[in-house]
C-alpha cells in the first residue's frame, strides 16, 4: 500500500467504523424503532423477546435480566428501548466504564420505579467492587449500603424496585462468570443479512425524506459491513453527493460513485480491511498469522480488530480463525484479485 494511502486511512474519519460516534446520535435517534414490530432483522431474538416480554407483562411482573451480546453496530441499545417500550416502562441508560463509583450505582438503582429497565452498556467493563454492589441488587433486589467506619461501620439494607437489568457487550466471554448467570436471558445479535439491511436503508430514507430507489437501497445495504448503523450513515453521505451532483434520486449508480469516492469497495471493505486482508497475504503467505502479530503489523489493538474488523470479515468468507492464527481463504484472494501462491 503506498504512503499516500495509509495516509489517508484515519480511524477517526472511518465511515465504516461501526461504533457509535456524536455524529450518529440526532439521526440513530430519528430512525430508532420504538417497537418490536418497527424492528427489522434478528427474527430470532425477537420472536423469543416478545415471548419473555408478553409473560412478564401478564404476570404484571419484572422482565428478567437480559443479556445482550454481540458486534458493535448491530442494535443493541434499540432494543433495550424496544424492550422497555413494549414493557411500558422507563428506560435508564448507562454504561460500564461510566459506573466509577460505588455511589453511582447507588443512585441509579434508587432512582429506578417498579418494572423499569436498567440499560448498561459495554458492562464487561464494570469494575469488580462495583459489580459486587451490583450482585444482591440483581438477585434480591437489594443494595447493601456501609455506614460509617472502623469498628463500629455496619452495613443496612435498602429494599429497590424490581427492576429489569439489560446488560450490553461485544464480548460476552470477558463476564465475569458470577455476573453472566444472573442473566436470565441471553440473546445473541448478529450481523444483519443484506435483505434486512436494504428494509432498514428504506425505512430510514422514508423517514428522513430521502429519495432511494430499490437498487440504491440494495448497493448501501450490501456495502454496510452488516450494520444498521453504518448502512445510514452512509445513506446520508450518499445523500451529499446525490445533491451535489444534482441527481434527484439515490439510485445504484449514484451509490456506486459517492462509496467509490468514500473508498468503500464492492463488498463495503475500506483501506483499513483491504491493509489487514494484504498484510496476511503478502506478509504471512495467507496465514496463519496470530492476532498480536497482525495488530502490530496493522496498527490496530487486538480487540478492535477481534470486535470491529473480523466478524464481517468471518461473515463474508474472507478470513478464518484457526487455533494457529488468522487465515485468509480463497474466496478473499479472488476478491482482491491477487494470485494464491502455488495455483
Ligand atoms: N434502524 C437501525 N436499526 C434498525 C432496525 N433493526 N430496524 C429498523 N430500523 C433500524
Amino acid at each position: 500500500m503506498s504512503k499516500k494511502e495509509d495516509d489517508k486511512i484515519n480511524l477517526e474519519n472511518r465511515i465504516i467504523k461501526p461504533e457509535y460516534s456524536s455524529e450518529d446520535a440526532e439521526v440513530e435517534l430519528s430512525l430508532r424503532p420504538k417497537t418490536l414490530s418497527e424492528y427489522i432483522g434478528q427474527e430470532k431474538v425477537k420472536e423469543n423477546l416478545r415471548i419473555f416480554i408478553g409473560a412478564a407483562k401478564n404476570r404484571g411482573e419484572n422482565l428478567d435480566h437480559c443479556l445482550f451480546y454481540g458486534p458493535p453496530g448491530v442494535g443493541k441499545t434499540t432494543l433495550a428501548g424496544v424492550t422497555a417500550t413494549e414493557l411500558g416502562v422507563n428506560l435508564r441508560i448507562t454504561s460500564g466504564p461510566a459506573i466509577e463509583r460505588p455511589g453511582d450505582l447507588a443512585s441509579l438503582l434508587t432512582n429506578l420505579g417498579e418494572n423499569d429497565v436498567l440499560f448498561i452498556d459495554e458492562v464487561h467493563r464494570m469494575s469488580r467492587n462495583i459489580e459486587e454492589i451490583l450482585y444482591p441488587a440483581m438477585e434480591d433486589f437489594g443494595l447493601d449500603i456501609i455506614i460509617g467506619k472502623g469498628p463500629s461501620a455496619r452495613s443496612i439494607r435498602l429494599d429497590l424496585p424490581k427492576f429489569t437489568l439489560i446488560g450490553a457487550t461485544t464480548r460476552a466471554g470477558q463476564l465475569s462468570p458470577p455476573l453472566r448467570d444472573r442473566f436470565g436471558v441471553v440473546l445473541r445479535l448478529d450481523l444483519y443479512d443484506p435483505e434486512s439491511l436494504v428494509e432498514i436503508v428504506k425505512r430510514s430514507s422514508r423517514i428522513l425524506k430521502i429519495d432511494c430507489d430499490d437498487d440504491g437501497a440494495r448497493e448501501i445495504a450490501i456495502r454496510s459491513r452488516g450494520t444498521p448503523r453504518i448502512a445510514n450513515r452512509l445513506l446520508k453521505r450518499i445523500r451529499d453527493f446525490t445533491e451535489f451532483y444534482h441527481r434527484g434520486t439515490i439510485t445504484k449508480e449514484t451509490a456506486d460513485l459517492a462509496l467509490q469516492k468514500l473508498d468503500i469497495d464492492h463488498l463495503g471493505l475500506d483501506l483499513i480491511d483491504h491493509k489487514m486482508l494484504l498484510t496476511i497475504i503478502k506478509n504471512y503467505n495467507g496465514g496463519p498469522v496470530g492476532i498480536e502479530t497482525l495488530s502490530a503489523a496493522v496498527g490496530e489493538e487486538t480487540v478492535t480488530l477481534e470486535d470491529v474488523y473480523e466478524p464481517y470479515l468471518m461473515q463474508i468468507g474472507f478470513l478464518t480463525r484457526t487455533p494457529r492464527g488468522r487465515c485468509v481463504t480463497d474466496l478473499c484472494y479472488e476478491h482482491l484479485m491477487i494470485k494464491k501462491p502455488g495455483l
